[in-house]
């Protein structure tokens, strides 16, 4: 009777709690708004944007006339030569796992973009600010909306210096990517010299800041890429390369220390097989390179390998990078001495974001997809 009764409850309690969630989901994707619907009257003080006021294709995507942002106190203006597109700008077509953070009808933040690199056109009032950098100084760093004319960025937060030997292009290839191969390695991996390190999507914009880096640490680098980026991951560095479209990797008798994979599309216990007692995996790509209809099968899988890892010695690990500046500082420092060389694969114009993005969705990319922010001024 007692656990009839406990069932009966449970039962309600639970249709209760499902029936507030679909009403406070129903409410909340109503509610859900944007600039765009507020916004009608044109820019005081214009500067060209990338906007999306809603999700979808890159189709949704338009170079806009936005107001031109005015630094605060701690703020730098920056004028934006080029910026760079990474798979994280892919969330523009809403995928409904995260729309609760992004907003669940339409994008609470317009606009579009993290890497950037530009020269400081002026400094906010606070000394700290000032201190650090003064207007003229060529920088890079990450911040959301950096696919325009202009950005303001917190001068103590992820903005650094450009190293001189680096281009614009080259710097604003950097942040997102590297600082992903470098936490990764470093942070998560903990990379050691002498380590055995196999890259998986040793070809895409974090793999080859991956293959260069982990080559900084004075390891021996397997690269895993397919046919026709063989050379390019050799001439960055790798020790190793292995053809994806030939072999599998999972099948060789090769162990490693450390698993940087971009890709996840092997099982936990493929992995594990080639992990040297107590190695690490270090899973950062997110549901793989490009936008296709297997992610959300290949983060049930990191998912599951993550929880499986817990019963073994070999760790299994995810993590979402964090810019800061410490870190760009350490990559500028690896650029300058000429350890990490940024590879561009591609160079559009602010104009043609659209095409950037659907070519990054495509999922095969050779090291960036820059755009050119300056040329856009120009013409
Ligand atoms: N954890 C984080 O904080 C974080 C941060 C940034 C990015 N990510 C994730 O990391 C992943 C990679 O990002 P990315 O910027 O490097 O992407 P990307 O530049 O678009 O990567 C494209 C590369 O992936 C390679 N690739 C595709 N299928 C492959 C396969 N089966 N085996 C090996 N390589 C393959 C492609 O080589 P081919 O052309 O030769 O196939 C191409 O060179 C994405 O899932 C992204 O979401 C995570």
């Amino acid at each position: 009777m007692k656990i009839k009764r406990i069932l009966k409850w449970s039962t309600c309690a639970i249709l209760v709690v499902l029936i507030l969630a679909f009403l406070v989901g129903f409410v909340a994707y109503w509610r859900s708004t944007n600039e765009c619907d507020r916004n009608t009257g044109t820019p005081a003080n214009p500067m060209k944007a990338i906007v999306h006021c809603e999700y979808g294709t890159p189709d949704v995507l338009k170079l806009e006339d936005v107001e031109k942002p005015v630094p605060n106190d701690n703020q730098l203006l920056v004028r934006v030569r080029a910026a760079s597109v990474n798979p994280l700008d892919l969330t523009i077509r809403g995928p409904w796992l995260i729309r609760p953070i992004l907003g669940m009808r339409k994008p609470k933040d317009t606009r579009l973009g993290v890497d950037y690199a530009g020269i400081v056109e002026a400094v906010g009032k606070n000394p700290a600010a000032g201190g650090q950098f003064k207007p003229g100084d060529e920088v890079f760093g990450g911040k959301n909306g950096a696919l325009a004319d202009y950005v303001c960025v917190l001068a103590d937060r992820s903005v650094a210096l450009k190293p001189a030997n680096m281009t614009f292009e080259q710097a604003a290839a950097v942040p997102v990517a590297a600082i992903t191969a470098l936490q990764g390695l470093r942070d998560k991996g903990k990379i050691q010299p002498g380590q055995k390190v196999l890259i998986n999507g040793a070809s895409g914009g974090v793999g080859t800041f991956a293959v260069q880096i982990a080559k900084s640490f004075g390891t021996e680098v397997t690269g895993v890429c397919s046919t026709r980026n063989l050379d390019m991951v050799r001439s960055i560095g790798a020790d190793h390369v292995i053809d994806y479209t030939k072999e599998d990797f999972t099948k060789t008798d090769q162990r490693y220390d450390l698993i940087f994979d971009l890709v996840g599309n092997h099982s936990f216990s493929e992995r594990r097989r080639i992990l040297n007692p107590n190695g690490i995996c270090v899973m950062a790509g997110i549901g793989g390179a490009g936008w296709h209809d297997g992610i959300g099968m290949r983060l049930l899988g990191e998912l599951n390998a993550y929880v499986a890892s817990r019963f073994v010695h070999e760790k299994f690990i995810t993590y979402i990078a964090r810019l800061n500046k410490a870190d760009l500082i350490i990559l500028g420092d690896l650029m300058q001495t000429g350890k990490v060389t940024p590879v561009i694969d591609r160079r559009y114009k602010l104009s043609e974001v659209p095409a950037a993005l659907r070519y990054l969705e495509e999922g095969h990319a050779r090291g960036k997809v820059v755009i050119t922010v300056e040329r856009d001024n120009k013409t």
